[in-house]
């Protein structure tokens, strides 16, 4: 019996870094996905995994299943993905929730996507230490959330026609450690850096209005703000300003960098007729296009 899972990657839309704080954040799923296969092996566990460099995220992901439904593991896992973990598009939170969706089925154990997004967080915790999990709530719910660390809020936006460019910086970036360099950074100066994380707090509850109402003027407006900020917390990058900038000067209503920073992607929020103009000025701000349908 060969049994099959996928989970989509992901793009932060709005409130990176804030949301390890308390704070909310506004995340959509892209299409690319990752899949996994499952079959009874004679022998002990095996994975193979050809894309990835490792695959401590899928061994994890078995572990802590096996452990909690008290099943072995004697089988053989296959992932494959139809995007390259180098983009930061959350190759490793979709692993992780595919894993366990797959696992769920060959055992024909029910799980709800709170069961699901509590094993998937614990994965990724144990990995990383840091992260506040909107990763693998996207992989699990699909569409665009305004979620809350931990889960403690997941909700659905009914998001219509999102139009995003995504730019590539062609660096990646490593999450947890800019997102451990925050943590100390912040001990020396607390409350100037809460007050950003606050202001960020703020433009997420507006574009949780404006995306709904599909009013792309404003929510291009609060990219542009939720940018500036992330520049404040210091994890931009002049590539990534400069991507960014030339997305708005080419008609973006505005845009910003998506994630952790110091790397990755940027995404510009563009009207239909502008996005050929968009995607040029990107490129020649030394990114490149990722092409992905948003909000699936
Ligand atoms: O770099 P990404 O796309 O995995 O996004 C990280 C977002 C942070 O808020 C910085 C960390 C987190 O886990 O929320």
């Amino acid at each position: 019996m060969n049994i099959k899972a996928s989970a989509p990657g992901k793009l932060l839309l709005f409130g990176e870094h804030a949301v390890v704080y308390g704070y909310p954040c506004i995340v959509t799923t892209v299409s690319p996905r990752v899949y996994v296969e499952v079959e009874k092996n004679s022998g002990p566990l095996k994975i193979e995994a050809p894309q990835v460099k490792d695959t401590i995220f899928v061994e994890e992901a078995i572990k802590h299943f096996c452990e909690k439904y008290k099943v072995d593991n004697k089988i053989l896992i296959k992932t494959f993905s139809n995007f390259s973990s180098k983009f930061g598009l959350g190759s490793s939170s979709a692993v992780t929730v595919a894993t366990i969706k797959a696992l769920s089925k060959f055992y024909g154990i029910e799980t709800s996507k709170k069961e699901i997004f509590d094993l998937g967080y614990k994965v990724i915790r144990t990995i990383q230490k840091v992260g506040s999990g909107f990763d693998i709530a996207s992989a699990i719910y699909g569409k665009t959330i305004y979620y809350v660390s931990g889960g403690q809020i997941i909700e659905t936006l009914s998001v219509k026609d999102l139009s995003l460019v995504i730019g590539y910086s062609g660096i990646k970036a490593d999450t947890a450690s800019i997102v451990k360099n925050l943590e100390f950074r912040i001990h020396n100066s607390e409350s100037e850096y809460k007050k950003i994380f606050s202001k960020i707090g703020k433009i997420v509850e507006e574009a949780k209005i404006s995306l709904v109402n599909s009013d792309w003027k404003k929510t291009g407006e609060l990219m542009n703000q939720n940018h500036k900020l992330l520049q404040e917390l210091g994890v931009s990058t002049e590539k990534l300003d400069n991507m960014c900038f030339s997305a708005v000067s080419a008609g973006a209503y505005g845009a910003k960098l998506s994630g952790a920073g110091g790397g990755d992607c940027m995404i510009a929020l563009t009207p239909k007729n502008k996005i050929k103009n968009v995607e040029s000025a990107i490129i020649n701000a030394g990114g490149e296009i990722i092409n992905a349908k948003i909000n699936v």
